[in-house]
């Protein structure tokens, strides 16, 4: 039985999964495969970063694995899970909040991403667009109403650091380079709601490839009053994006079941 190489998973382990949840975190894997399935979910490799999990939704089996922080990990789980048959990916994670009216908790369902994430440009040329699937998109924005949470649509910038990148000063040098200065009231005033970054590159490859994806984040820092993260507010908007995401795999399985091909494009 051979294993892919960085997530230590064989073909046979998935169990024909064509779908997966896509956390940034390892230590969020399992509490999503027991929001999907509380009994039916177990862990089948840890590796590094990338930790899997498979859960069921009722016939159907569900993958769930960590890519780590940033595009390069990102894009070894998504190029990997390819590989092994996942047609879907849905990743949720969590966001720091660029315009006033988005706060701590809410949900941001991204509807293409602004590539200063550097890796998706190892896939498409920057004038390719970063794009969610249109059918995972709806999915999301009708499970986000389902669930009932507060809930923004949007340009997500997905950056390739979580300091310079999203112009935290509040650092060890206190220094962003020219080209990032000012960055962040840019985004605002062109309507982007928020950052993240792993968006950028799961969008753009999977566009690139011919396999659908879409983005689901939590609101854990208002970027419009401070560089920090609200800790008391952690637990809320992941909570949030989980079930906006979970919800949105049931419609995903069952009144929209068609995969993309098994062959690359
Ligand atoms: N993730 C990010 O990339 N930035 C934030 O501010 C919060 C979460």
């Amino acid at each position: 039985m051979s294993l892919i190489y960085h997530l230590k998973l064989s073909k046979k382990s998935l169990k024909g999964a064509r779908i997966a949840l896509l956390p940034g975190d390892p230590g969020r894997v399992p509490v999503i495969a027991s929001a999907v399935n509380n009994e039916e979910a177990s862990e089948i490799a840890c590796n590094r970063e990338f930790r899997t999990w498979l859960s069921m939704m009722d016939i159907h089996p569900v993958i769930i694995t960590s890519t780590g922080i940033g595009g390069p990990s990102a894009a070894i789980a998504v190029e990997e899970l390819a590989q092994l048959g996942i047609r879907t990916f849905i990743r949720v994670g969590t966001t720091g909040a660029l315009q006033l009216n988005i706060r701590a908790g809410d949900v941001v369902i991204t509807t293409a991403s602004v590539r200063i994430d550097g890796t998706s440009e190892h896939y498409a040329p920057l004038e390719y667009p970063a794009v969610a699937d249109y059918g995972v998109l709806n999915a999301l924005v009708e499970a986000a109403k389902t669930v009932n949470v507060r809930c923004h649509v949007g340009v997500t910038a997905s950056s390739a650091t979580f300091y310079p990148g999203q112009e935290r000063i509040d650092t060890f040098s206190r220094y962003v380079i020219r080209d990032l200065a000012g960055s962040k009231k840019e985004w605002e005033e062109l309507g982007v709601l928020n950052y993240e970054m792993e968006s950028a590159t799961l969008l753009t490859m999977c566009n690139a490839m011919g396999l659908r994806a879409g983005c689901v984040t939590g609101v854990i820092s208002e970027r419009t009053q401070k560089e920090k993260i609200i800790l008391s507010k952690i637990r809320a908007a992941e909570g949030n994006a989980i079930a906006v995401a979970v919800t949105a795999l049931r419609r995903l399985l069952t009144d929209y079941p068609s995969s993309p091909s098994t062959t690359p494009r």
